[in-house]
């Protein structure tokens, strides 16, 4: 669209060049590209345009990936973490080197917008560089003290075969950030991605294989729940490390739990009821930018996304004016076009989740601001930015995941009700406070049962390194991705003691 000057920067003319090169997915198994029938993926901004297609993986191609990644573990374990770490940073310089080529999948197979797009690449070359890093210094033996004659030492090794599933929301950087760690923890791996985006996971792989990854040793899974099952009930895994909804959590463990083999771990990482505190000492221009971001970036699909302001009553009235405000000016559209702030939800599934949802609390809510679809909307699936008054936290019985915020009003007295609150959700996943007395601040931190605390900034956009990410209860097991710990959790320990 050149009528849009935006869309004249050179950037733009590289996106062009990479949709219009063919590009497909297939199981990768042993190295080998899968055969079957070509699918088309959908393209969430316009159903007539498909970024590609894929070949999904059968349970046939599950099994034989386990077998093969079981026989190739013990010698990708014992090559060493340095050799391991090598292969994620040469993967790291080849995201970078191929950044135009995962932003373009990104966009048109997930509906990330350009800025979206871009902070998930940097994420995921980030996730690769930091657990090559941290495997360096984790995996050292460590030795340990003992009696005169007598050495002891303690080491890392892989657990077996790792089972890495992912969803649709961050398909590049949460699908390499669970693989690279698995792998760089002397693992083989079986990953599979969310049916929605195989395309640019298709892509990490080969990157990952070109990066000296053997194929015996990553192997890719595209498809749906059937082939997760399959790979799930397995007695053959070393571990699990899923990302996605809470119920698909649960139904994991539960097999995990049900079957009559070794018990092995489950590194979950799910979704939240997070919720924006603002008392009546914040700054009401930076708690409306914040949530504006917090709410409505990625078109609230983010599993940190703020899905609840609680705003002190006295100054609800003018905070929610200027959000609404605030909100009328995001401009909805084909994330394609540089100008567009907020693009599509993922597919029709979820926009009609979002559309009963709004329904039902909006018959006993008040909506404050609904915005207009865009023309063309229709193409694709998109839901517009909504903020709904709701007069309790309990009203709202699971995640939301989309662009809708829902507001409560709080009196001055009841800062601990509002805690409790947050905590009787059971989830424990992100949490905004917008205060400038620190007592309040302080207070809300020390009484909140969750696993990021944002003050005085928007709750999204977690740094690889700097705001190690995850929750607790109904939102995850831990350990936090780009901690300092994750990669412990992906490794089984051993004692050597010796007779000298
Ligand atoms: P989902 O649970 O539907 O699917 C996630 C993955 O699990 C997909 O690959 C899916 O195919 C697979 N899957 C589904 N059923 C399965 C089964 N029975 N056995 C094995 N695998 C199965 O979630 P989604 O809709 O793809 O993603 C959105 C959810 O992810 C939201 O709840 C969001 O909060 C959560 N999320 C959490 C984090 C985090 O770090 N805490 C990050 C991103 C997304
Ligand atoms: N890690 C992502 C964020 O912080 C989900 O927004």
């Amino acid at each position: 669209d050149l009528s849009d000057p935006l869309q004249t920067d050179p950037l733009m003319a590289d996106l062009v060049k990479e949709w219009q090169k063919a590009t497909f997915a297939r199981p990768l198994v042993g190295g080998n590209d899968g055969v079957g029938a070509e699918q088309p993926v959908l393209d969430p901004a316009d159903h007539n345009r498909s970024p590609g297609t894929v070949v999904e993986a059968t349970v046939q191609d599950a099994h034989e990936a386990i077998s093969l990644a079981l026989a190739a573990q013990h010698d990708w374990s014992n090559l060493g973490a340095d050799v391991r770490a090598e292969c994620l940073m040469r993967a790291a310089d080849a995201m970078e080197a191929q950044r135009t080529r995962l932003l373009a999948l990104l966009i048109r197979e997930a509906g990330k917008t350009l800025p979206d797009a871009i902070a998930e690449v940097r994420e995921a070359i980030d996730f690769c560089r930091y657990y090559a890093l941290l495997a360096r210094r984790e995996f050292l033996p460590e030795p340990l003290p003992g009696p005169t004659g007598e050495t002891n030492q303690l080491q890392l090794h892989g657990r077996g075969v790792f089972v890495c599933i992912s969803p649709w929301n961050f398909p590049l950087a949460i699908f390499v950030g669970q693989v690279a760690a698995a792998l760089v923890a002397g693992n083989s791996v079986i990953a599979k991605p969310a049916p929605q985006t195989p395309l640019v996971a298709y892509e990490a792989v080969k990157l990952l294989h070109a990066a000296g990854v053997p194929g015996d040793v990553l192997h890719l899974i595209p498809g749906g729940p059937a082939v997760g099952e399959a790979l799930v009930t397995d007695p053959r895994i070393g571990g699990v490390a899923f990302t996605g909804s809470t119920e698909t959590a649960r139904r994991i463990n539960r097999h995990l739990a049900a079957k009559d083999a070794a018990i092995v771990p489950l590194i979950a990482e799910t979704g939240g009821q997070n919720v924006l505190i603002a008392d009546s000492s914040s700054l009401p221009e930076q708690v409306v930018q914040d949530v504006i971001i917090s709410a409505f970036q990625s078109a609230g699909q983010r599993c940190s996304a703020c899905r609840v302001l609680f705003v002190q009553s006295d100054v609800a009235d003018k905070v929610i004016k200027m959000l609404s405000g605030a909100a009328a000016d995001l401009i909805l559209g084909d994330p394609g076009k540089l100008s567009t702030d907020i693009g599509p939800v993922i597919d029709a599934a979820a926009r009609d989740r979002l559309t009963a949802h709004s329904q039902l609390i909006g018959q006993i809510g008040t909506r404050h601001f609904k915005a207009p679809l865009p023309p063309g909307a229709e193409k694709g699936t998109f839901y517009p930015p909504e903020i709904i008054e709701i007069d309790s936290l309990s009203r709202l019985d699971r995640e939301v995941f989309g662009p809708i915020l829902h507001v409560v009003r709080w009196e001055a007295s009841a800062l601990d009700k509002v805690v409790e609150a947050v905590n009787a959700t059971g989830y424990g996943l992100t949490l905004g406070v917008h205060s400038r007395i620190d007592e309040t601040v302080q207070r809300v931190i020390s009484k909140a049962r969750v696993g990021n605390v944002y003050v005085n900034r928007s709750m999204i956009g977690a740094v690889v390194g700097v705001q190690p990410f995850g929750g607790e209860g109904l939102s995850g097991t831990g350990p936090k991705a780009g901690g300092p710990r994750y990669l412990t959790r992906f490794a089984a320990e051993r004692t050597i003691s010796v007779d000298t």
